[in-house]
């Protein structure tokens, strides 16, 4: 009941507040202060502390008495994640709360489309307000720095340009629904091991114009209300107690006004976090809670700073609606709506890597088609920890092909190899699985690739499903290596002797070694973890019905240890940490009091990871350096080609522009995702050879021409000058790179800031 008082209160505020004009997207949530003041006069110290800290395991408290509604979150970033008991991550056991399955991170990425994120925001924001929450834990949008990262499949990109525009795409999308967003992981989450102890060592530069960019387009412009600090320390202190992050930079420089909520366990003190910029503990209150009232009580803190905190969270509980008990929840969650959104992103997600003989898109005459590998019928949606999501249904990528095969069609399947189902919480099955692994490394299966063998020889063309799972990308730990797993590379060389019309598609989240796959594959796709209709996406590209035009959002390097923080010698630390998140579900399990957790916590070895390849993440690192990858960033072909007439190129005060002709020279309907990148001639300050600084998807008809106008804004331009403490222009020529890829540069013109 509370709930609908709170709701009148909130139009209230809302009808009271539109006298003064709002100036930015973050002073939107100051309109209700003078309100918010008042109410928080009639609080308790008891009731505002209640709300710096966990109620349940997915809210934060509000205060009955006076009409404000607990505060509910869900994770994020793909779907709203199943109901989960109270007080832990089990099911609840719901039967309405089953969720459109977005695409994941680097799949949205693959779109370069910032419209699409937009769109996906708003799917996401949608179900759930039908769920009652008020804040997705997501975006995450933390720069894929190491392609063995377990999160890399829930990141978006390598690039800062292009997470950024995805991530302020979403979050619109999101709060446009009038939901919040808490993006994640501030800041430089970049890997698993450890990261509830890392220690990331990143200079002021590297920090501002890589790792930071993400997050201050979604907060600065697209007015982000809540931020979650990461488990990891950044230059020694722990995200959720760190000034430079939170109070210098989100709140002094980029003006934040909502809240800060900790990663679940990452909080480490009371009185950093207090200090320091969190306003609520998750989960649980040891720091947060009476300890709070006790340094009021001793004068180490004061209700002042209480009152701030509480300020901050009222914000967006005022501008979030609380959807009262007896609306929430009495529809499925996931609707059609939100499932045509996720197709649409699957659609423009996939890449086509390679196209060797044209074997794609899949001959109209063809009568049989033989699918080999697990992947084809692996279900992406669960696994992965806090990013699964239980999904109302998923089209495989073998139940799309059969579908749009229809009965003329024969489609054959055999399982190839083996599946690495991970490590397992539970106890042992009793009877050993055959189609699953016991090692990672495990070589192919005689009898399963001989079963494989036999329908490729049968079959008019073969498509090998390979790739990881999501027990081998996982939020808690980072792959040792980015090798194909359990035989799979012997599998498709076996299947091409057999048969050479093939096509290789790569179900997985981040880049695989292909040094072996790839002379035997003379068609490559990267499928990705597409969703709910990632299947139906896959077969319309496949057989040719809508052209790929997804391009890479990271490199794929030929060898790990080409990759920057590998070749450096900066990963993997040798030194071994623990797992914040682990150990959470080992206390649960085991009921381990606090003090033992945090006695656990105290001890883990305190390791570093250094950033010393500073700025040259992904292709600035391989372009620099000139270190040919497997498959540079921004690749990815089209059935059709696309020619790009002249540049013209301006510079302003404000603004670079470059104009050019882009035509379709096929006979079918394509998108083109254009590049813009800059590299700088005269350069005084270190640069990259060349960075990302524009891009636009376009759609051409076939034949069809368009003129495109592609912009970068001069602030874009600016480096952080270390020694202004500030962002700086560098004036000169600028040459500027118009192409269809990192490597695939078709127009040159330079201008002169
Ligand atoms: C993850 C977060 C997630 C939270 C709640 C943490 O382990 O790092 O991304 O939102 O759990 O599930």
């Amino acid at each position: 009941m509370y709930r609908k008082l709170t709701y009148l209160s909130v139009v209230a505020l809302c009808l009271a507040a539109c006298t003064s004009a709002p100036k930015s997207p973050q002073d939107k949530l100051t309109v209700n202060d003078k309100k918010i003041d008042e109410v928080i006069a009639q609080m308790t110290l008891e009731e505002k502390v209640n709300m710096l800290h966990s109620k349940t395991n997915m809210s934060s408290a509000g205060v009955e008495r006076l009409g404000i509604a607990d505060m509910h979150y869900a994770d994020g970033p793909f779907g709203i994640r199943e109901e989960g008991v109270p007080n832990g991550f089990q099911s609840a056991g719901w039967k309405l709360d089953s969720a459109t399955f977005f695409p994941t991170g680097s799949a949205l990425a693959a779109t370069w489309s910032e419209e699409l994120a937009y769109e996906y925001g708003k799917g996401m924001g949608i179900e759930a307000r039908l769920r009652g929450k008020d804040v997705i834990l997501g975006p995450a949008v933390n720069i894929q720095r190491l392609p063995v990262g377990g999160r890399t499949y829930e990141y978006l990109s390598e690039d800062p340009i292009l997470s950024a525009a995805l991530s302020l795409g979403y979050t619109k999308g999101v709060q446009d629904q009038g939901t919040a967003v808490c993006i994640k992981h501030f800041a430089v989450n970049n890997q698993e091991t450890n990261r509830g102890s890392v220690d990331a060592q990143v200079d002021e530069r590297t920090l501002r114009e890589i790792y930071l960019k993400p997050f201050e387009r979604a907060i600065v412009e697209g007015g982000a209300m809540s931020v979650m600090p990461a488990y990891n320390k950044v230059n020694g202190d722990y995200c959720s107690e760190n000034e430079h992050l939170l109070n210098e930079i989100l709140r002094g420089e980029w003006g934040f006004k909502g809240f800060t909520v900790s990663d679940w366990g990452g909080t480490h003190s009371t009185m950093g976090a207090m200090l320091h910029g969190l306003n609520v503990q998750m989960t649980g209150s040891n720091y947060l809670g009476q300890p709070v009232i006790d340094s009021i009580a001793t004068g180490a803190l004061t209700e002042k700073l209480v009152d701030e905190k509480v300020k901050q969270i009222l914000r967006v509980r005022y501008a979030i609606e609380a959807i009262p008990d007896d609306v929430a929840n009495t529809k499925m969650t996931s609707q059609p709506e939100c499932q045509q959104i996720a197709k649409a992103v699957a659609e423009k997600s996939i890449v086509l890597l390679k196209n060797e003989g044209a074997v794609l898109p899949l001959a109209k005459d063809i009568r049989k088609i033989a699918v080999i590998g697990q992947n084809a019928v692996l279900k992406t949606q669960s696994g992965g920890m806090g990013a699964g999501v239980k999904a109302l249904y998923e089209v495989t990528p073998l139940e799309g092909i059969q579908k749009r095969a229809g009965k003329d069609v024969e489609v054959l399947y055999a399982p190839g190899y083996k599946n690495f189902p991970g490590r397992r919480w539970g106890p042992a099955p009793a009877k050993a699985n055959p189609l699953e692994a016991a090692a990672i490394d495990e070589p192919a299966d005689k009898a399963l690739l001989a079963e494989a063998v036999k329908l490729a020889k049968e079959a008019d063309v073969v498509i090998f499903f390979g790739g990881t799972n999501k027990s081998i990308e996982t939020e808690g730990s980072d792959r040792t290596n980015i090798d194909l797993p359990t035989g799979q590379n012997e599998v498709v060389k076996a299947l091409y002797e057999a048969n050479k019309n093939l096509v290789t598609v790569l179900i997985s989240g981040g880049p695989t070694d292909l040094r072996q796959l790839e002379p035997v594959s003379p068609a490559i796709v990267q499928g990705w973890w597409n969703g709910t209709e990632g299947g139906t996406a896959l077969a319309e590209v496949l057989f040719g019905d809508i052209a790929p035009s997804g391009k890479l959002p990271f490199t794929f390097p030929a060898r790990l240890e080409d990759s920057p923080a590998f070749a450096l010698g900066n990963f993997p630390d040798k030194t071994q940490g623990g797992d914040l998140f682990t150990l959470m579900y080992r206390a649960d399990a085991t009921q381990m009091s606090r003090e033992e957790r945090q006695r656990i916590i105290d001890a883990m070895p305190k390791p570093t990871s250094k950033y010393t390849e500073g700025s040259l993440v992904g292709y600035r690192w391989f372009d620099t350096k000139e270190i040919k990858p497997m498959y540079a960033f921004g690749h990815g072909l089209s059935y059709v080609s696309f020619a790009y007439g002249p540049m013209t190129a301006s510079a302003t005060a404000d603004v670079v522009k470059v104009t050019f002709d882009l035509c379709n020279e096929g006979q079918m309907a394509a998108d083109e995702v254009v590049q813009l990148y800059v590299a700088r001639p005269e350069a005084t300050v270190e640069w990259p050879a060349k960075e990302l600084k524009s891009f636009a998807r376009v759609s051409l008809n076939g034949g069809e021409k368009k003129t495109v106008t592609l912009e970068i804004p001069v602030k874009d331009l600016r480096y952080w000058n270390v020694e202004k403490n500030a962002w700086d222009l560098e004036h000169g020529k600028l040459q500027l790179l118009l192409g269809a890829a990192s490597d695939d540069i078709r127009q040159q013109a330079e201008v002169t800031l």
